[in-house]
């Protein structure tokens, strides 16, 4: 079976979000994604889903956020949040080749800075590392190894350092 990685395209939406709530077993995810797609900081080339014999199995959103400065500087950023994989098509690599897609993307678009809150196990193989020790940090509570930032470029983090802005829905939400 092949899979194939494409962005996601308006008759996704129910599949989308069945596949988010097998993978949380809730619908908190699912309803972020739906949210999302009416924000501003939506990129429907960053909303990318695995296909596999025409059924989505895997489902990740990156979107557009600001690192605030104490002073008030914002600087563009992008949080990968949220990664879904079907249950049953767990721990093949889904996840990894749709966060890999995403991360090109991201890159290709010239995006120099992405965020996750995520298993502190999972993200440091993208590269991803504590948002802490880059002076980083989240709107609401985590905790500091679950935080990570990833430079797409060598300085991107460089005089970077502040709170993370997201979107209204991820504050609505339980788990950005
Ligand atoms: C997390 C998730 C997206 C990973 O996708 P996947 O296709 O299963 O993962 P991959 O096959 O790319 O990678 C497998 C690795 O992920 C690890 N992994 C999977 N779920 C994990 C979890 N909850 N905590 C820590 N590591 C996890 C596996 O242990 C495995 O590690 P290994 O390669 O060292 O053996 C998927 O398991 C999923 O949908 N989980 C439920 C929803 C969720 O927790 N989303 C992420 C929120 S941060």
């Amino acid at each position: 079976m092949s899979l194939l990685l494409r962005s996601e395209r308006p008759d996704d939406a129910a599949e989308i979000a069945r596949v988010a709530t097998a993978a949380f077993g809730r619908e908190d995810e699912a309803l972020l994604v739906e949210a999302m797609r009416r924000e501003p900081a939506f990129d429907p080339d960053l909303s990318i889903v695995a296909e596999e014999d025409g059924a989505v199995v895997g489902h990740v959103l990156f979107s557009r956020i600001f690192i605030v400065s104490p002073d008030g500087d914002r600087t563009p950023a992008i949080a990968l949040a949220p990664v879904a994989v079907l249950p049953g098509r767990q721990n093949q690599g889904i996840g990894a080749s749709l966060i890999e897609e995403g991360i090109r993307r991201c890159h290709r678009k010239g995006e120099k800075i992405i965020v996750v809150l995520g298993h502190p196990g999972y993200y440091p193989r993208f590269r991803f590392v504590p948002a802490k020790d880059h002076g980083i940090t989240a709107p609401f509570d985590a905790p500091d190894a679950a935080f990570m930032v990833l430079a797409l470029e060598p300085h991107a983090l460089i005089g970077v350092a502040g709170t993370v802005e997201y979107p209204a829905p991820f504050l609505a939400s339980t788990s950005p």
